[in-house]
């Protein structure tokens, strides 16, 4: 198990604590841990790989979250009893991951009251990330919500390089536009004009941020 060196994660001593309630599990690119409306008996923390979570709307796919290691998920549905996922759970690069029983869920999380605190301050953060996309989603253009996207995914999963700030995931336009609700097109003529202002770079599909300020500046409310 790696450190994690992002805030707000299940640290390596964390998921120690949690491997022994927990069984590992392998899953290929492609693969659904659950889908929404399923019930759900496991919770789920990620030690390497990538999910994502994602509800399907006439065939449309919008993206809530894209997970990493150290992130958790599939608790909504084990919390309250009855409850069924909230939405799916796709592998998007091949993940391992720790599964918890509802049964032993309890169990560590009464161990180890840390833990618990650990899992409050993800889901608060999460409940203030859904807030703000909401705001965002009544009052900013597209073009603005596609800026932000690129910001907050900087902010997430950022490495400095060479005194450039470059998002570390590969993400085609079709990602970006689930993400954001747009269409994909929307998304490449963004990122066209982005470059042509010489704010951002797209290498080998990961986006390079040139001019924090300029982008930040770019969003306009609409209303
Ligand atoms: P559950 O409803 O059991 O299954 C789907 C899971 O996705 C849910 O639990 C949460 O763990 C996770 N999830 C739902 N909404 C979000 C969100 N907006 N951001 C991050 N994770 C989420």
């Amino acid at each position: 198990i790696k450190e994690m060196p992002f805030f707000n994660k299940f640290s390596k001593h964390d998921m120690e604590k949690a491997s022994s309630f927990a069984q590992e599990k392998w899953l290929n690119r492609g693969s659904f841990i659950f889908m929404e409306g399923d019930s759900g008996d496991q919770f789920y923390i990620i030690l390497s790989g990538l999910v994502e979570i994602n509800r399907f709307e006439n065939g449309k796919k919008f993206v809530l979250s894209t997970l990493q290691a150290g992130d958790f998920f599939g608790e909504m549905a084990l919390l309250e009893e009855g409850d069924l996922r909230s939405a799916n759970a796709e592998v998007i690069e091949k993940t391992s991951l720790l599964a918890i029983d509802r049964c032993d869920l309890m169990s560590f999380l009464e161990s180890y009251p840390s833990v618990s605190y650990q899992l409050l301050t993800t889901l608060t953060r999460r409940l203030r990330k859904t807030n703000e996309q909401m705001h965002d989603i009544t009052f900013l253009d597209v073009r603005s919500r596609v800026y932000k996207k690129i910001l907050s995914l900087a902010d997430e999963y950022g490495v400095v390089l060479n005194q450039q700030m470059i998002i570390n995931l590969r993400l085609t336009h079709q990602q970006i536009s689930e993400m954001v609700g747009c269409t994909r097109e929307m998304v490449t003529k963004v990122l066209i004009e982005l470059q042509a202002e010489d704010i951002i770079d797209v290498i080998k599909k990961k986006i390079i941020i040139k001019n924090k300020l300029a982008l930040s500046e770019k969003i306009v409310n609409d209303l």
